[in-house]
């Protein structure tokens, strides 16, 4: 297959130095705002990227369910392989694509379990079937047909079919805290605006300007 042909100009805006906020994260927050008004699907989708071990990596796509200057937090299975990753290396990176707006961020930095009661506030949030799933999946272990999960799933219904699911100690949010943010516009002729943020020693957030 052929896809040579295949491209875009990318005209839709400008990112320039004057309109850089001071705060990376008053930055997203910005973005993150324009990207929801835009309606485009799950804005809040991210692709996560950690490392195991011996230095291969891997993403997959998980949902940002909170953010604000302490972080950027996300619900996962603890016994994952994203999970068994991160609790080896305590690095992620994260990127957000909002195609419509032909926009990317690019967050980098570690990860540490947000406590207990946020975890569970946030799991008595979720409808009832997200909780039995959590309950139900071993998530990224092999299983040997859908049927084990279907089984696994009658069980949690009976077991929770009186009062609250508790919340599973195997499941919880992780907080990744950036040590680097960029924000990327698309512009004609593949010029397109780079800005990234990192922390200088007296960790104060300063911007620069990357070629594309
Ligand atoms: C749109 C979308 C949202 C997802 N959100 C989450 C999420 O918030 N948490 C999660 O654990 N998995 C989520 N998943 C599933 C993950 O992409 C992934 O399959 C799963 O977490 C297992 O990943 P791992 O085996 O690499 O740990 C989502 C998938 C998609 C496509």
């Amino acid at each position: 297959m052929d896809l040579s042909e295949l491209r875009q100009s990318y005209t839709k805006g400008s990112f320039s130095e004057q309109d850089l906020l001071a705060s990376p994260f008053e930055q997203f927050e910005k973005w993150f705002q324009q990207a929801m008004d835009s309606q485009l699907e799950e804005p809040n989708a991210m692709c996560l990227a950690t490392v195991s071990k011996d230095g291969q990596p891997s993403t997959r796509i998980v949902l940002l369910k909170d953010f604000s200057d302490k972080g950027m937090t996300f619900y996962t299975n603890y016994e994952s392989r994203k999970s068994v990753e991160i609790e080896a290396t305590g690095k992620v990176a994260a990127n957000f694509l909002w195609l419509p707006l032909q926009r990317q961020v690019n967050v980098t930095g570690r990860v540490e379990r947000v406590s207990k009661s946020e975890s569970l506030k946030y799991f008595l949030s979720r409808p009832f079937g997200s909780q039995l799933g959590a309950w139900t999946s071993p998530q990224s272990k092999v299983i040997t047909s859908r049927s084990v999960l279907e089984t696994k799933l009658d069980q949690m219904k009976r077991k929770f079919a009186e009062g609250k699911v508790p919340l599973p100690d195997h499941w919880g949010g992780y907080r990744i805290v950036p040590d680097s943010f960029e924000f990327w516009q698309g512009r004609p002729n593949r010029l397109h605006d780079r800005f990234v943020y990192r922390k200088d020693e007296a960790s104060q957030w300063f911007t620069e300007r990357l070629a594309p």
